[in-house]
């Protein structure tokens, strides 16, 4: 059975630093790792410094750790060619031009992007099975968090579609007198078809991420970092989809008691508000602080990676219980 972690937050907290580490984790501990990338600024390509693409990749330097890196912009293209050709073999010439007008409007609204997303999402999910752990570095506008909220919303507004259809294409086929065949009828009828998938897609995405899923948020010890994970907390919980931990990352490190001067005073200072912020966290939040993270002189990458993968102290075994009792 795979397991599907999630990382999420706010930009440049730390997602793909976290994620990659963890990942990294999991493959040293013996489990077949993939980690998704939804970066559109390519940053697990930067972590393990080499190319990923649209298919899963191993990691060179790394046994059992594959990557694969999403391009949104790319999947909102094909997800507006593939409807246009599914559309236009269903429509009369005329419509043609005029619907392929309205699918790229359709396609430049930001729901577009995230639900370009989350179909490639399901279908990582769908093609899971040579892994045993999946890891999603989520993108930072946390819309993507908001959307694995909503399966359950969006079966029922199908629901609601598949209904409207069902009634249309009923009322046809009473309106059908003589021998005239009804124009629409229900079996092999295209958009209920098209309805029906969708309606899979979306129960199958639900009951993934809910027994099978776990879900971090990753974030700094700042005021505004705090605000948005209660936000995030919130939407996920509302969702079903409880927070498993938080990751607190770039702590400021303390200087040796013996040091002086401006700049240990300067650290001291941070590491005492910090300090009080983590505080703040852990009375305020129900889910724990699952591992503290300190700011590393340089960008994290490399070995430095691989010692923020040691110190992360969400054990791997933590997953054993992923799914729900
Ligand atoms: N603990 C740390 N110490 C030093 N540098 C760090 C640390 N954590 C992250 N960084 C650096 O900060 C930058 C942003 O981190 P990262 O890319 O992981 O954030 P992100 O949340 O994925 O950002 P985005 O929202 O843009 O995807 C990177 O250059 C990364 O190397
Ligand atoms: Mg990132």
């Amino acid at each position: 059975m795979t397991e599907f972690v999630f990382f999420g937050g706010k930009g440049g907290v730390g997602k793909t630093t976290v994620s990659s580490a963890y990942a990294l984790e999991c493959s040293d501990t013996g489990l077949e790792t993939l980690i998704v990338s939804t970066d559109p600024a390519h940053s697990t390509a930067d972590v393990f410094d080499q190319e990923f693409g649209d298919e899963p990749q191993p990691v060179e330097g790394y046994d059992g750790l594959s990557a694969l890196e999403i391009d949104p912009e790319q999947e909102v293209q094909d997800h507006l060619q593939g409807l246009k050709r599914q559309l236009n073999s269903q429509l009369s010439a005329a419509m043609v031009n005029e619907v392929d007008i309205q699918l790229e409007m359709a396609h430049q609204t930001p729901g577009a992007y995230e639900a370009a997303l989350f179909d490639r999402f399901v279908e990582v999910m769908r093609n899971a099975d040579p892994y045993d752990r999946v890891v999603f570095d989520t993108s930072p506008t946390g819309s993507t968090l908001r959307l694995l909220a909503l399966p359950e919303l969006l079966e029922q507004w199908i629901d609601r579609l598949m209904d409207k259809r069902e009634r249309s294409i009923d009322l046809y086929e009473k309106a059908a007198i003589g021998n005239r065949e009804p124009r629409r009828v229900m079996e092999g009828d295209p958009i209920l078809a098209r309805l029906q998938e969708r309606k899979e897609r979306f129960e199958f995405a639900g009951e993934v991420l809910r027994n099978d899923a776990a879900f971090y948020l990753v974030m700094n010890p700042d005021e505004l970092s705090i605000r948005e994970t209660r936000r995030s907390v919130e939407t996920l919980g509302d969702a079903d989809l409880p927070v498993r931990g938080l990751v607190v990352n770039r702590l400021t490190p303390e200087p040796e008691p013996h040091e002086e001067g401006r700049g240990a005073r300067y650290l001291r200072q941070r590491v005492a508000t910090e300090r009080d912020r983590l505080e703040q966290i852990d009375g305020e939040f129900d889910v724990p602080v699952v591992a503290t993270i300190e700011t590393r002189v340089e960008e994290v990458r490399g070995s430095i990676l691989e010692e923020v993968a040691a110190e992360l102290e969400i054990t791997v075994e933590d997953e054993g219980s992923v799914r729900s009792p």
